[in-house]
């Protein structure tokens, strides 16, 4: 079947399109390249074995949008990862987030509308809970006031995926809120490729393991967790991109129990900045240059997936550990360095 994968050249998206050419799928990527490059094509390919279609356009330009179904009306699903994500940039430019993240999604979705039939799954994220008031999180916990504008997008985005569902039958839709991806691909083919200074804890991690970043800042050890540094739930990118593959089957066979559903993609295990160390310090024989600073503002204490209904509806279930994804993480890293 014809799928589409818009940012299908960045983190996640790249791994998502290797599993839907592992079981067949023609892909076809929409990607801006703002925070990619098309040598990620190499990669998939040395992966699977297949090239999938690339078309290069800002999704924000409507008539491309249109122009593009036009020319693939055969197209019966699309995964949408094309958004920015820089939660501190959102707060500096709301503007950019709610365009790039909002009215691209109106433009696909209008688009998907019109069609007989389509199937439609976003990126959403567990920055929809905030602090959530129990752990684990299930996907019953209250939608929190998001902390930015970045947040806003996913919680604006479910909110007219599920206006729309209500008034268009004809498109299924899932959202899937994931944790905290982390790892690469474990051939190290393709992978995270931060630009600039990265703000996530584990590629500052590897990149202060090969020697780019002097030292990682910790931010903050009196939280209340047993050794008081933050908790969050670490899915490896491999697992992440599978569910989108199971969600998206579910509603290519028709197996979904309403038209728009909601699913947490996350290990289940909350594990600690500390405990994310010792991993890497174990997977890398290196011992890591950090120290303990002040929190960082807008950072919740802890937050890790309830993820029985994925388990049980979707049929999806993390298989890696900590370990294997810090295992990949590490590969990877000394991968893009070595070719430097
Ligand atoms: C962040 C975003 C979240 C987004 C997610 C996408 C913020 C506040 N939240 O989540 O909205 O959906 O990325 O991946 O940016 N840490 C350090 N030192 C570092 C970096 C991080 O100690 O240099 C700690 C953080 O305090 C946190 C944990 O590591 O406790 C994970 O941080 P990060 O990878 O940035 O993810 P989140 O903050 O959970």
């Amino acid at each position: 079947m014809k799928i589409v994968v818009t940012g299908g050249l960045g983190f996640i998206g790249s791994h998502t399109v290797v599993e839907l050419q592992n079981i067949g799928h023609d892909v076809v990527i929409i990607d801006n390249c703002s925070n990619s490059s098309r040598d990620v094509l190499k990669g998939i390919t040395a992966i699977t074995g297949k090239t999938p279609k690339l078309e290069v356009f800002d999704l924000r330009e409507k008539s491309k949008v249109q122009d593009f179904f036009k020319r693939h009306q055969d197209v019966q699903g699309l995964v949408h990862f094309a958004a920015s994500k820089a939660v501190g940039e959102s707060v500096e430019k709301p503007l950019l987030y709610y365009e790039n993240n909002l009215g691209t999604l109106v433009y696909i979705l209008q688009e998907l509308s019109q069609k007989k039939e389509a199937s439609f799954i976003f990126s959403s994220s567990c920055t929809v809970y905030g602090q959530a008031d129990e752990l684990p999180i299930t996907e019953n916990a209250p939608v929190k006031p998001a902390e930015s504008p970045y947040g806003n997008t996913k919680q604006i985005g479910e909110e007219i995926i599920r206006d729309t569902c209500k008034v268009v039958p004809r498109l299924k839709a899932i959202a899937l809120r994931y944790f905290n991806p982390i790892g690469s691909h474990p051939t190290a083919q393709i992978g995270e490729l931060p630009l600039g200074v990265p703000a996530n804890l584990v590629p500052f991690i590897t990149q202060t393991g090969i020697g780019i970043r002097e030292e990682l800042s910790v931010f903050g050890d009196d939280y209340p967790t047993e050794d008081g540094t933050a908790v969050r739930d670490y899915i490896h990118v491999v697992d992440l991109a599978k569910a989108h593959v199971v969600a998206l089957e579910r509603l290519l066979q028709g197996k979904n129990a309403s038209n728009f559903e909601v699913f947490n993609v996350g290990t289940g295990t909350g594990s600690s900045v500390l405990e994310v160390i010792k991993s890497f310090e174990k997977v890398s024989g290196k011992s890591l240059n950090y120290k303990i600073v002040d929190r960082r503002e807008g950072d919740i204490t802890a937050a890790y997936a309830d993820t029985t209904k994925a388990n049980e509806d979707l049929g999806w279930k993390s298989e890696s550990t900590l370990d294997e994804a810090m295992t990949s993480a590490w590969k990877w890293e000394q991968k893009v360095r070595s070719i430097e």
